[in-house]
């Protein structure tokens, strides 16, 4: 479409878009164009161009434009996504009201705005959420070609595990046994499950474990996964000496269930061992409560100590990865 452009050599072409921009006189309906070593930037009034430069008519293509949250807010809100729902950590109402709407008028795939109502709580580590925008809590997220299915207001589930949950899966073997002892909708279990391995799954939250099922079922290896909802404590002795590979993620509180991890353990068996410790040593006090637990019966050997993310000021959320091998 013709339009009234700037026209400047290519090399003089920066400085002339800048001096435009700042005068407000650019036209981001149109794209700007690069011909014969002429740069053609679209202005919005001719009339108002300084007299140094040279202003033509010239065919230059709309522009696709893509509305942002920040176009609208005149910032750049903070948030996270999961599936079609965007996930605030706002303590101000209006600024997440205002944030919420500005999410759903612009071009992002968000239909659904959840903001953080409490910390992650009780033993099934769920939250408080406030729905600003959408019909609910529950969503669909796909994570390396695995689909899930989980409802937020009713079992545990971050996105932001996505890159450590696949490093830990990218070490499954086809036909391995895999016990993942608090499972969540199944974030590890299913993409084990679709690398071949057998895997046993618990959770004691009963909306997860029925959330894993389907989960399951959405990404074709029910057969596979053996989801059993309880205490992983009262499970565990049906399976004694089962694992070839063990995952342990409840950061807080995984050191209490150390004794069950090892009763799970077969001839050898990779323990995934999740800790949250203060920065000066994050790995220690892991390593020395699995040796203790593994006692005189498994020989331990850590294969990777890996930080996850920062977890507080000076806290980190880590993963131990140890071989046990039975003596
Ligand atoms: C931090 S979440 C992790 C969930 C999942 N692995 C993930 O990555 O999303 C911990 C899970 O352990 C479950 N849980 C806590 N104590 C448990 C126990 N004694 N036995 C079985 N599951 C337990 C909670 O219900 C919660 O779903």
């Amino acid at each position: 479409m013709e339009v009234p452009c700037v026209r400047a050599p290519r090399e003089d072409g920066e400085a002339a878009r800048r001096e435009l921009a700042a005068a407000d006189l650019i036209d981001g309906d149109f794209e700007i164009v690069v011909e014969d070593g002429w740069l053609y930037l679209p202005v919005t009034d001719p009339a108002a161009v300084p007299g140094e430069f040279d202003v033509v008519d010239h065919d230059v293509p709309a522009r696709e434009t893509q509305t942002l949250p920040a176009d609208q807010l005149g910032f750049e809100p903070s948030y996270e996504r999961l599936g079609e729902a965007a996930i605030l950590d706002e303590d101000d109402p209006d600024r997440a009201r205002e944030i919420a709407a500005a999410l759903v008028e612009s071009d992002l795939p968000v239909t659904t705005v959840l903001n953080k109502a409490s910390k992650v709580k009780g033993q099934q580590r769920v939250r408080d959420w406030e729905v600003l925008a959408g019909d609910g809590t529950e969503v669909i997220h796909r994570e390396y070609g695995s689909e899930f299915l989980l409802d937020l207001a009713e079992v545990y589930f971050s996105p932001r595990l996505a890159t450590e949950r696949h490093r830990v899966v990218e070490q499954v073997r086809a036909g391995e046994h895999a016990f993942d002892m608090f499972a969540g909708v199944g974030p590890f279990a299913v993409p084990m499950a679709r690398r071949g391995a057998e895997v046993v799954a618990v959770d004691v939250n009963e909306r997860a474990i029925e959330y894993l099922r389907e989960n399951a079922r959405r990404n074709d290896v029910a057969g596979r996964i053996t989801a059993i909802h309880g205490d992983v404590r009262a499970v565990a002795p049906e399976w004694s000496g089962w694992a070839d590979r063990v995952v342990m993620n409840l950061p807080h509180s995984a050191d209490e269930f150390l004794d069950v991890a090892v009763s799970l353990a077969g001839e050898e068996c990779v323990l995934h061992y999740y800790d949250i410790q203060h920065e000066d040593d994050p790995f220690g006090p892991g390593t020395e409560v699995i040796r203790a637990a593994a006692g005189e019966a498994y020989e331990v050997e850590v294969l990777t100590e890996r930080v996850v993310r920062s977890y507080a000021p000076h806290e980190l959320n880590v993963c131990l990865d140890v071989q046990l091998t039975r003596r």
